[in-house]
């Protein structure tokens, strides 16, 4: 048995894109200019993780209470900007890879830290395609801790060693490695150092490349 767990924000739909945007704002607002180098670090990492790295890069801090007004207003905006997505945001390779995938009777997962995962799978009409939704409402830990894969495994019931992880984050390739499964980094910009593989994009990807990959 094999499966394949999709990260969501960045590979599915290029909402990494609006979680910058709002972080920046956010950032500003505390007093800090948030870099596009930072910004990666930001990638796969929850939203309260990624508060606490900006404040921390801005060596600015914060009680509890302030902390939850910025995480509200962060996500506010984000809502925002993803208000109008559809599924003509769906990032080419997708739907070649799920219908791929239903054709060999490979279970989809996803692995997301979002806690807007349904709300944007919903808005791109393809929440029905994916076996098990593991998101950020489901853990606790964030990526580069494995948790959000390894829960998905175990619902899916498939050893991580056949799991195919789809990433786009330094911390979700790291996720993926730790869990050990296959981790294939999608990134037009940059490789990500010690993912399994690395593409441009999902596109790239051919599906002769899963029939020559062999799952040990
Ligand atoms: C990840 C994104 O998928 O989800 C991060 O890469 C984001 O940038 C995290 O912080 C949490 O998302 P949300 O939607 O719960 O704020
Ligand atoms: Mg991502």
């Amino acid at each position: 048995m094999k499966a394949f767990i999709f990260d969501l924000d960045g590979v599915i739909v290029d909402t990494a894109k609006y979680h910058f945007k709002s972080w920046k704002i956010i950032a500003k607002k505390i007093g800090f200019k948030l870099s596009k180098t930072q910004n990666e670090l930001l990638k796969g990492v929850s939203r309260e993780e990624s508060l606490n790295k900006v404040l921390n890069w801005g060596g600015i801090s914060i009680d509890r209470l302030e902390k939850n007004k910025y995480l509200e207003e962060k996500n506010e905006l984000y809502k925002g900007f993803i208000n109008n997505l559809n599924h003509m945001d769906i990032l080419p390779g997708v739907n070649k890879l799920i219908n791929f995938a239903r054709n060999n009777n490979i279970p989809i997962a996803l692995g997301s830290a979002s806690k807007n995962a349904h709300r944007i799978l919903e808005k791109l009409g393809i929440k029905n395609k994916f076996k098990v939704i593991i998101d950020g409402n489901l853990t606790s830990k964030s990526k580069p801790h494995p948790e959000v894969f390894l829960r998905g495994a175990e619902i899916l019931g498939i050893n991580p060693k056949n799991i195919i992880v789809f990433e786009d984050s330094i911390a979700g390739i790291e996720a993926a490695n730790k869990a050990k499964m296959i981790s294939i980094a999608v990134c037009a910009k940059r490789k990500i150092k010690n993912a399994t593989f690395n593409f441009n994009s999902l596109d790239d990807i051919s599906l002769e490349f899963f029939e020559k990959l062999e799952f040990k």
